[in-house]
């Protein structure tokens, strides 16, 4: 049996009345690509939340990485254990440039890069990774989505995660630049990183994924190979709706 790297144990968010993730167990595998996916308002951003701690804490339940309970730390003891993600809602910091934006994910990090010069060596060798070496110096306000995509990645790389959880970095993007970031996924995942992919893009989620999870109205409705997942009856109503879902049981 493979290694689980992350485990989460009845992982149950709550705002109010609403379950935006409910009791949710999940167990992510050393060294796979685990595509995470579901209807828009399903879960999937709360839960990743709750992975880094970067919003209120979990209602209940509890999250293990490598066997150590991580859901009561604080962000940044998180991300130097070795996780880290990227944001649905992408903020750089504004007025400064694209190495400077990375610069200070690298003092982050989890190999305790304590001083500017060798975070900055490090970023450009992360720049020149994600395609953003020539914009080095130029202010973050200028990058087109695409760029602020990569820059997000970038950002998350520079604190060399072992666990890196990507939220929709495909959002936006030409077919061009998402076979781009895919082969930029696969290359990450080559170099040993754990890597679970947030994403609406169907074609390249199933492309690179050795499993899929999915979820549904904040609960977790099905785990398997994408070719598994494609023929869930269940995944196949979440998504289209009950009535085609009976409609492909009467045709069948
Ligand atoms: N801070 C909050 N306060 C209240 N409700 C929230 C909050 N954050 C999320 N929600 C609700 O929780 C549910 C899950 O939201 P979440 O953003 O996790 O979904 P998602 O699967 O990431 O969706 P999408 O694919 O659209 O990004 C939604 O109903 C959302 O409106
Ligand atoms: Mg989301």
């Amino acid at each position: 049996m493979s290694e689980i790297i992350l485990e989460g144990r009845g992982v149950t968010r709550t705002f109010g009345d609403l379950r935006a993730v409910w009791e949710v167990d999940f167990q992510i595998r050393k060294g796979e690509i685990l595509g995470f996916i579901g209807p828009n308002g399903a879960g999937k951003t709360t839960l990743l939340h709750m992975i880094n701690n970067t919003r209120p804490p979990l209602t209940r339940g509890e999250i293990f990485f490598k066997g150590q309970r991580i859901d009561h730390l604080k962000p940044y003891q998180i991300a130097e254990l070795g996780i880290s993600r990227t944001f649905q809602i992408v903020k750089p910091f504004p007025g400064m440039t694209t190495l400077e934006n990375v610069s200070i994910g690298a003092l982050f990090g989890k190999d305790k890069i304590r001083n500017a010069r060798q975070a900055r060596e490090k970023t450009r060798s992360i720049l020149a990774k994600v395609n953003l070496s020539q914009w080095e110096n130029v202010p973050v306000e200028n990058l087109n989505i695409s760029e602020i995509k990569r820059l997000e990645l970038a950002r998350a790389l520079a604190m060399d995660p072992e666990l890196l959880l990507l939220d929709e970095v495909m959002a936006g993007l030409n077919p061009a630049e998402i076979e781009l970031i895919m082969e930029l996924i696969i290359e990450l995942n080559r170099e040993g990183r754990t890597i679970v992919v947030i994403e609406h893009v169907m074609k390249a989620i199933m492309g690179i994924s050795q499993r899929i999870m999915v979820m549904h109205h904040g609960e977790k409705i099905a785990v398997g190979t994408p070719e598994e997942i494609r023929n869930d009856e269940s995944v196949i109503s979440a998504y289209l709706g009950e009535r085609y879902a009976k409609m492909r049981r009467s045709n069948a």
